[in-house]
């Protein structure tokens, strides 16, 4: 078994998520770490976020976290400081997300994380760790519905839709998008936001409920050649009638709602695409080719406006924030010292 010098710790600070009756409650305090064997790695936390699947597991919501007591936190930036597997690994700046971080075992809210060496993404030289995080989940989700845009017959110049805009996904949809040369409308619930997202880019900035289709019509003029959704429920039955011929809507969410209600005539009269996104049980190799994009061609140019930075203590109010659909941009936050940023905790 290789590993660095470092010695493999038993225990480490993290947030820790307890249910009860009563509900949920989170506090900061040690919890035990897996032994580590097989492959796995000892990763140094410097970062994580909080995004809309973390706020749920906060909120005890059925079906997401396997178990409590829990560790949050589906995304982690940090530095490998001990490996079971391949000691090429050690003292590497590495990004993990998705498969079953901060659902099936213990997250990034954490001081150390152990986690399969397969499941790390090497940060390109372009990213710092703290990019990494603004990028998260909801970056490679933006960049997984951007391929699918393309995959279909989107292309640059296309008048395009990213639904809740403001959000982490929304925000990296617009600004990739609009950097693509693609006419981006921002759709949000958020007036005050219009700025921010002309500022990532958009075009043109809507209320939600000016995707509506009067009259219950089954097609209405083609307003975009594809859509970014991530709010889902019934308003997606609207986007799909305004999508123009051959057009892809790729579905990434579900904050306003987990059911739709379609005809089939989007499908059969315009050949529209409605394709899902699944940012979990990506392929390394195809995550690797994605986040070399994202540190690439597809960078967004305003990465810091796009974030929040908050320490682990406050996460509980955040989640708040999340749930109520009021926070604008991601929440990136901030577990250890940063050695790129000397002077963090
Ligand atoms: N498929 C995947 O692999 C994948 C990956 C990441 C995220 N997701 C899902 O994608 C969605 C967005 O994730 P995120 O990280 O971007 O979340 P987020 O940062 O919390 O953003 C969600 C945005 O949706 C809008 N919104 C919130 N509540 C709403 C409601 N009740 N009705 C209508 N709109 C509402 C808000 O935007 P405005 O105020 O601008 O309208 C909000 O900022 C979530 O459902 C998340 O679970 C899926």
């Amino acid at each position: 078994m290789t590993r660095g010098d470092r010695q493999w710790p038993t225990h480490c600070r993290a947030f820790v998520v307890d249910k009860g009756e009563s509900g949920t409650a989170g506090n900061i305090r040690q919890h035990a770490l897996p032994a580590g064997g097989g492959g796995e790695v000892l990763v140094r936390i410097a970062y994580s976020a909080l995004n809309y699947k973390d706020a749920l597991v906060l909120r005890g919501a059925r079906g997401i976290a396997s178990s409590y007591p829990h560790v949050p936190g589906i995304d982690a930036a940090g530095v490998v400081e001990a490996s079971s597997g391949s000691p090429d690994w050690v003292g590497q700046q590495v990004l993990v997300t998705g498969f079953g971080l901060g659902v099936e075992r213990a997250g990034g809210w954490s001081e150390y994380l152990v986690v399969p060496e397969d499941w790390l993404v090497r940060i390109p030289s372009s990213l710092s760790m703290l990019d990494s995080m603004i990028l998260g989940t909801a970056g490679l989700t933006a960049a997984l519905s951007i391929e699918a845009l393309f995959e279909g017959r989107v292309r640059s110049g296309d008048p395009v839709l990213v639904t809740g805009a403001t959000g982490g996904v929304g925000s990296h949809a617009v600004a990739i998008l609009a950097s693509l040369g693609l006419r981006v409308t921002a759709s949000s619930r958020k007036p005050e936001a219009a700025s921010y997202l002309r500022d990532l880019g958009a075009h043109e900035v809507s209320h939600p409920d000016a995707l509506a289709v009067p009259g219950g019509k089954a097609l209405a003029h083609p307003r975009w050649q594809g859509a970014v959704d991530t709010v889902g429920g019934e308003a997606l039955a609207d986007i799909l009638k305004q999508t123009a011929d051959e057009g892809v809507v790729a579905l990434c969410g579900m904050a306003g709602g987990t059911h739709f209600h379609s005809s089939v005539f989007p499908f059969i009269l315009r050949g529209v695409r409605l394709t899902g996104i699944d940012s979990v049980h990506v392929s390394l190799a195809r995550r690797v080719a994605l986040w070399e994009k994202l540190a690439g061609p597809w960078k967004p140019r305003r990465l810091a406006a796009m974030s929040t930075i908050i320490p682990l203590s406050d996460v509980a109010k955040a989640a708040e924030r999340v749930l109520s659909g009021t926070q604008t941009g991601r929440v990136v936050v901030r577990v250890g010292a940063d050695p790129e940023r000397p002077g963090t905790p």
